[in-house]
C-alpha cells in the first residue's frame, strides 16, 4: 500500500489551537500530513500569506509528517499537483458541516478522485476562530488559550505595530 497522505486546507489568519488539534489527530491517521494556506476570496486577508506559512511552521515543528505549503489556485487542482486524494476539514457544529459539505461537494465534482472526511473539532476549540483570535488581538487580550505558544510573540508583535 502507498504512503496515506491528506490535504488539511485553509485560511490560517492566524493559525489557532483549533487548527493545531485537527492538525496533530491528523497526523495520527495519516503518513503524512500538507497543510495548505489557500485563498478564501470570501475573506479579506491580515497576515501576508509567507507570515501564516512561517506561524504554521513553528507550530508544528515537532511534528515530523507535516509538511507547510502556500498555492494561490483551486483546492481541486492542487490535489492533483501534489497527487492527494483525501482532504481533511474540522467541523464545529451544524453550521460548519452544512458549509464544508457543500465545499466537499463541488471539490469531488471538481477531481472526482478526491474525497473530504470530517473531524469533530475537539470542544475545548468549539469557541475559537482566526477572526476572533484577531480582535482579541487588536484589544490586546491575553491570546494564550486560544494560539500556539510557538506563535503568539509574532501576532503579539504585528498587532503591535498596527
Ligand atoms: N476549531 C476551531 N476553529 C476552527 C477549526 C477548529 N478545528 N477549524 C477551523 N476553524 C475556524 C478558523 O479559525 C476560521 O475562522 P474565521 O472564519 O474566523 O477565519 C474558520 O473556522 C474557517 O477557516 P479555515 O479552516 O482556516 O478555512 P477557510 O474556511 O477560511 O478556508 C479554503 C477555506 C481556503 C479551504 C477554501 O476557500 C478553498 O479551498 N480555497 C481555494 C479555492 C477553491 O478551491 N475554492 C473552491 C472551494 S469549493
Amino acid at each position: 500500500m502507498g504512503e496515506r497522505i491528506c490535504l488539511y486546507p485553509g485560511s490560517f489568519d492566524p493559525v489557532t489551537r483549533g487548527h493545531m488539534d485537527i492538525i496533530a489527530r491528523a497526523a495520527n491517521i495519516f503518513d503524512q500530513v500538507v497543510v495548505g494556506v489557500l485563498h478564501n476570496p470570501d475573506k479579506r486577508g491580515c497576515f501576508p500569506v509567507e507570515k501564516r506559512v512561517e506561524m504554521l511552521r513553528k507550530a508544528c515543528a515537532k511534528l515530523e509528517n507535516v509538511r507547510i505549503i502556500a498555492y494561490g489556485g483551486l483546492l481541486a487542482q492542487l490535489t492533483r499537483e501534489e497527487n492527494i486524494r483525501v482532504v481533511v476539514r474540522g467541523v464545529r457544529g451544524v453550521a460548519d458541516l452544512e458549509s464544508e459539505t457543500m465545499m466537499a461537494r463541488i471539490n469531488h465534482q471538481l477531481n472526482p478522485d478526491l474525497e473530504t472526511i470530517f473531524l469533530p473539532a475537539s470542544p475545548e476549540n468549539g469557541e475559537i476562530s482566526a477572526s476572533m483570535v484577531r480582535q482579541l488581538a487588536a484589544f490586546g487580550a491575553d491570546l494564550s488559550a486560544y494560539v500556539p505558544s510557538e506563535v503568539l510573540p509574532d501576532i503579539l508583535a504585528a498587532f503591535a505595530q498596527s
